[in-house]
């Protein structure tokens, strides 16, 4: 753990709520050498650091060593860590490449070969170093991963998320119909076999019961219904009923075709949200990825299940799913989040997620008839706004992750997992002259340097990249960051 408290001085900006950022410049926040935010004061000026400090019990007179300023200078902000809910490990290698097919020709040619690799640990080992590392560097503090079907490959990918510092959810693909015979599990019996030891290995590596959440958490990851068959989903579902705080994730209603074989395979279930139900599997800490073509019903089932949703516009896009509707999910209660899929699109991290999120909302609102009944259209076909897409980068994803108590702000008792922006780095990060957020700077009210703020904060989310992230932390460790 880390020697000292840590105070980090300067400006923030964090999700308080679908519809709420707050923007504070001056803002005082102190993490525990265990990595939890103890408190965060606002409106301090540097020369009242030492008595802020000292109303905490906090002495800075010099000589102790156990506390650490942290002056953030310039254009600096901090904000969250952001927050991948969905992502596939091993298909990484496969970023950019098979763009020329939908959903079940692109598993079949480009993705169930490609994770067939994994089966060799040196194959797995080399790839998933890479991938943890790029993701910390890009600002995903959290990933909710897919590994492939093996189980010593997805042992492999706990172990480095848990090396390099990076909080995660890790899940095993179960697939036991419907996939080549080389990659394919034996049997319902093997899948489940292989994934309890999975998560008896994650828990054990890191055990539950310090001050702060275990870091690496098991996912029960039935990749999607068409490749589980009854005897696997009842099976997978007896095993999230016998423990409540499991996590599960899973793909739901991503396109056309899966949807038709998903229910021709289920004929008892009327949706394919419904074949979810049936087996248990909504519920709290479920995490459902693309759902693009639910019906309102469906998504009234979701919302009264608790079950989370896992936005990924840029793969629905590319692998030409179509356009999920997260404005009518917001208004009908649900929690959701952003995801990457990684080889589903061609782009990792959740910035350009934001980004196509927004581009999407937009062509949605385009595109909606005004003549469409409806009770609650507070978020529907409307463009996403800047603090609901941030909402759905942080707060939202730690909600649907089932973390929220932990992580996804700024909240004193929550884990500092931030980023350290410093604008400017990049190319298209173009700072207007005469734009400082110092306090020192002089002539600037804190009012106006709360502007230049919301327009770095906007900057930084629509034209960064991962050179304008200086500093990546989780759990208050320094895991990455392009300051050298
Ligand atoms: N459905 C089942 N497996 C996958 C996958 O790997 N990616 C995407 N996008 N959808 C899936
Ligand atoms: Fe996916």
């Amino acid at each position: 753990m880390h020697a000292s408290t840590t105070l980090y001085h300067g400006p923030i900006v964090h999700s308080l709520s679908l519809d709420e950022l707050e923007y504070a410049v001056d803002a005082l926040v102190c993490v525990s050498p265990d990595g939890i935010i103890n408190w965060i004061e606002r409106n301090v000026d540097t020369s009242e650091i030492q008595d802020r400090a000292a109303s905490h019990g906090l002495i800075l007179d010099g000589t102790n060593n156990a506390v650490e300023i942290v002056q953030l200078g310039g254009h600096e902000f901090l904000c969250p860590g952001l927050i991948d809910t969905h992502t596939h490990a091993p298909q990484y290698p496969n970023l950019g490449l098979g763009q020329e097919y939908q959903l079940l020709d692109w598993l079949s040619n480009v993705t169930f070969p490609r994770e067939a690799m994994f089966s060799d640990s040196t194959y797995a080992t080399a790839v998933y170093e890479e991938v943890v590392k790029r993701t910390l560097a890009v600002g995903v503090t959290t990933a909710s991963y897919y590994a492939s079907l093996h189980e010593s490959a997805s042992k492999i990918l706990a172990e480095t998320t848990l090396r390099a510092g990076q909080r995660a959810l890790i899940g095993k693909c179960n697939m036991d119909r419907n996939c080549p015979p080389e990659y394919r599990e034996p049997s319902a019996k093997d899948s489940i076999e292989a994934t309890r030891a999975l998560i008896s290995h994650v828990r054990a590596i890191c055990p539950a019961g310090g001050p702060t959440a275990p870091l690496v958490q098991p996912c029960v990851t039935p990749r999607f219904a068409l490749s589980c068959t009854s005897e696997l989903m009842a099976s997978l579902g007896e095993l999230v009923a016998e423990d409540p705080s499991l996590h599960l994730q899973t793909h739901l209603s991503e396109n056309t075709a899966e949807i038709k074989e998903t229910l021709d395979l289920f004929p008892d279930c009327e949706s394919y949200t419904a074949v979810y139900d049936k087996y248990g599997m909504l519920r709290k800490g479920t995490i459902l990825a693309h759902c693009v073509w639910l019906s309102p019903a469906e998504m009234t089932v979701i919302s009264d299940r608790h079950a989370g949703i896992s936005h990924c516009p840029t793969s629905n896009f590319n692998l030409m799913s179509g356009g999920a509707r997260v404005g009518a999910m917001l208004d009908e209660g649900i929690e959701v989040g952003l995801g990457s899929d990684c080889g589903g699109g061609f782009a990792i991290g959740i910035l350009s997620q934001i980004r196509d999120a927004s581009k999407l909302s937009k062509m949605i609102a385009l595109n909606a008839s005004t003549s469409e009944p409806s009770k609650k259209r507070k978020y529907s076909d409307k463009p996403l706004s800047i603090p609901a897409l941030f909402h759905m980068a942080t707060l939202g994803g730690a909600s649907i992750c089932n973390l929220k108590d932990r992580i996804g702000n700024f909240e004193a008792g929550k884990e500092f997992d931030a980023l350290r922006v410093t604008p400017g780095a990049s190319p298209g990060f173009f700072l207007d002259v005469g734009e400082d957020t110092t306090a020192t700077s002089g002539s600037k009210s804190r009012q106006e340097r709360v502007e230049v703020l919301k327009r770095n904060f906007e900057r930084f989310l629509f034209v960064s990249d991962d050179r304008d992230i200086a500093d990546v932390w989780v759990q208050g460790r320094r895991v990455a960051g392009s300051r050298s």
